[in-house]
């Protein structure tokens, strides 16, 4: 039997970054991925750091994407710095657009709340708008910069995180399918894999929208986290298009990327409640063609550089579940949903402190397993 002080299961963002933070202080790390690492909702999303895009509610999941964004470029600098590795991490913020009169009162309301918030967000006008995006279609009417955002290449970042891994000596095993975990005593110190066995001193399960199954039996009830499908696609694009800072439409959203093929466009993304199905769909294409061309009519010319489409870890919520179980042993890391990358730091030292000191920091001790038994939070 194989022994790790630490076996981190999911090879997705998450678990990368947390094998890196453990493996950081002292650590010896497995690092158990049932496909290959970071190829499933990591490598699918588009790496936006976006804690003021779509909040509109003041309450703990509010502070702490706050918490994480301003954590953001401290841990930027830091990989960059392990790494030499340029992941594209671009801290210029993000533009709001609306699309005529009735969307123009809900990004104002929109525009107000985040004003009181951070104050870090700027109106411009419909003059300004054509000046500094000259690409925008004329039925774009209203706009507002959100100067505290962030993004960043996520598959890039991946990579960084995974090279990070390796020097620091975690044992990344690829094909190596956990199966559901058991206690023995209150404790659950042994994971099974891809026919080999570890000994572990602590288990993280980080494994995205697969991570309900390896707990079923083990945690009552366990949280609920499901697959919700989006599709996406790229266009290859001149850099007249390539926008200076990420667009956020209603249900739409556009990601510049430099790659070394050329500029690209991401346009994201659809919700879907499809189960484990990463099929792209007729319907799905063509909702991000259309609201393509209504953002942006000169992409009808621009070759499509891929299409591809991703599962993200819905919660039945909309909340993590994170830190220490009732289970000595076991820690939880799931359920990021739509925020995964812009999370990350703070995942980060959440689990780091929940593995080494059995607690969480207090920005998310709201999402400590338990909040639905105790009364507090929200009901998983
Ligand atoms: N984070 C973007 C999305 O889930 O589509």
């Amino acid at each position: 039997m194989a022994k790790a002080d630490v076996v981190v299961i999911g090879g997705g963002c998450m678990g990368l970054g947390l094998a890196r933070g453990l493996a950081g202080r002292g650590r010896k790390v497995a690092l158990l991925e049932a496909g290959g690492a970071a190829r499933e909702a990591s490598w699918a999303a588009a790496g936006m750091i976006g804690a003021q895009s779509e909040a509109m509610e003041d309450d703990a999941y509010f502070a702490a994407t706050v918490v994480s964004r301003d954590l953001w470029p401290d841990y930027a600098r830091g990989l960059a710095a392990d790494t030499g590795a340029d992941f594209g991490f671009h801290p210029e913020g993000g533009l709001h657009l609306a699309f005529g009169a009735a969307y123009e009162s809900r990004l104002e309301a929109k525009y107000l709340w985040q004003k009181t918030r951070s104050g870090r967000v700027e109106r411009l006008e419909k003059e300004d708008l054509r000046r500094r995006f000259p690409f925008l279609h004329p039925r774009v009417s209203a706009g507002y910069l959100a100067h505290g955002d962030y993004w960043v290449d996520n598959r890039a970042l991946c990579r960084a995180l995974e090279a990070s891994c390796r020097t620091l000596g975690v044992e990344i095993r690829e094909g190596c399918p956990a199966e559901p975990l058991e206690a023995e005593g209150g404790r659950v110190g042994r994971v099974r894999a891809g026919g080999a066995e570890w000994e572990a001193g602590d288990v993280v399960v980080a494994a995205g929208a697969w991570s309900t199954p390896l707990l079923k039996g083990l945690l009552q009830p366990p949280p609920q986290v499901s697959p919700v499908k989006g599709q996406m696609l790229s266009f290859d694009v001149p850099e007249s298009l390539l926008p200076s800072v990420p667009l956020h439409g209603e249900n739409l959203y556009f990601v510049p990327r430099r790659t070394e093929e050329g500029p690209k466009l991401l346009v994201g993304a659809t919700v879907e409640n499809t189960g484990f199905d990463k099929r792209l769909t007729g319907e799905g294409v063509e909702y991000l063609l259309q609201g393509s061309f209504e953002t942006i009519p000169d992409l009808r010319s621009c070759a499509i550089g891929e299409f591809w489409a991703g599962l993200r870890p819905g919660a039945s919520d909309g909340w993590p579940t994170l830190g220490p179980t009732p289970l000595k042993g076991l820690h939880l890391c799931c359920g990021h949903y739509r925020r995964g990358i812009l999370f990350l730091p703070l995942t980060v030292d959440s689990l780091v402190q929940s593995v080494l000191e059995g607690s969480l920091p207090e920005a998310t001790r709201p999402f400590a397993y338990g909040r639905h038994l105790e009364g507090e939070g929200r009901g998983l």
